[in-house]
């Protein structure tokens, strides 16, 4: 997968933008949504933010890589 294709059209996100906010320690859908905005435009791409955040969430079965409080950063 090219990794700085966009998933989100609406919010130019690419996957990239996706697995970095993963690592820094979102994790859910809902996060990836929060900090980067990708799927709350038109909703087309939520299926693929889902399957890559699935499958960092298999590939990071004890969590993200990085544990930044992001409630600190609002
Ligand atoms: S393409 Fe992502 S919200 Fe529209």
């Amino acid at each position: 997968m090219n990794q700085k294709r966009l998933v989100c059209l609406c919010n130019q996100v690419s996957a990239q933008e996706i697995k970095k906010i993963l690592r820094m320690g979102a994790f859910t859908i809902a996060g990836v949504q929060k900090f980067t905005a990708a799927g709350t435009g038109c909703g087309r791409c939520v299926r693929e933010i889902s399957a890559i955040v699935e499958k960092y969430q298999e590939e990071h079965p004890n969590g993200p890589q990085l544990r930044i409080n992001f409630e600190k950063m609002e």
